[in-house]
């Protein structure tokens, strides 16, 4: 077992607040990344409610929940290193909130417009603040042609910017949200002015890569018109004492154990020092 606890997450605490997000110096290794694929594999073959696919195609474009049914990613999220940075990021004890992987398929995979996370979990759950973080994790290498994510660093200093073009309830389907025009998005304009103050960078990197987002960055990112998938997975973590006091959304979606994690350590799932 890498040993983690060398001081680094004070220096990733100050890129997190001053950034809205961060990079970790540790990834998980090829093999820990090929579980973690082939556990993807098996729940898009096999399907179910919590799959979302791209507007008439078969073409799977997220999954939600799996930690709750696959064996791989219940341990990820209860990984020690991933609950001790999700801790270190909101200052508080956790628990999981949201759990996705999205694909964005090889020439198939849509866009995700300009958007908070905070707006869509404010307004469809009642999250009452921004008091969580989610970490990243991409599954396949992910580059400039596959649809990263984009990110302003610094917009989440702006707060929360609103609601978006739709409020609460107005389609009442959860599934509006995931595909590549959803409700609670941002105009262009808007992310062009926040641009224009803060710039833009493109969370790039190798399969296993770690990072953490904050809930009011604004981000986005395009369609995959490369020939590589770009799977990434995005574990959101809530601060136990800011859970939604009345969620309606189905639970694969919304985690309704809000006791605080508790770190378990898998052997399968070892990490690396980044090169
Ligand atoms: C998201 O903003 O939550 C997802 C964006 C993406 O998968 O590119
Ligand atoms: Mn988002």
């Amino acid at each position: 077992m890498i040993e983690t606890d060398d001081g680094h997450l004070a220096e990733l605490i100050a890129e997190y607040e001053e950034n809205g997000w961060c990079h970790s110096p540790f990834r998980f290794t090829g093999p820990a990344v090929s579980l973690l694929r082939d556990s993807l594999d098996a729940i898009c073959r096999r399907g179910g409610p919590e799959v979302v696919h791209e507007p008439d195609s078969t073409a799977v474009r997220a999954v939600h929940g799996c930690h709750e049914f696959d064996e791989a990613y219940a341990a990820l999220v209860r990984h020690p290193y991933l609950l001790a940075l999700a801790e270190a990021l909101t200052g508080t004890p956790v628990y999981v909130y949201q759990f996705k992987v999205n694909l964005k398929q090889a020439r198939e995979g849509q866009a995700w417009p300009w958007h908070q996370d905070f707006a869509f979990w404010n307004a469809e759950d009642g999250l009452p603040t921004p008091a969580a973080v989610t970490l990243a994790v991409p599954l396949d290498d992910v580059h400039e042609g596959n649809g990263p994510l984009m990110l302003i660093p610094g917009s989440h200093h702006v707060g929360y910017l609103g609601p978006g073009k739709i409020t609460r309830g107005d389609s009442g389907d959860w599934r509006k949200n995931f595909a590549a025009d959803p409700e609670h998005v941002m105009d262009d304009a808007r992310a062009q002015e926040l641009i224009g103050t803060f710039g833009s960078t493109r969370a790039t990197g190798p399969a296993g890569t770690i990072q953490a987002f904050h809930p009011n960055i604004v981000h986005s990112s395009s369609d995959n018109t490369s020939p590589d998938r770009r799977a990434l997975l995005m574990v959101s973590y809530n601060s136990i004492d800011n859970a939604p006091p009345h969620p309606t959304r189905p639970e694969f979606l919304v985690g309704r154990n809000t006791d605080q994690l508790k770190p378990r350590w898998d052997d399968h799932l070892p990490l690396e020092r980044v090169p």
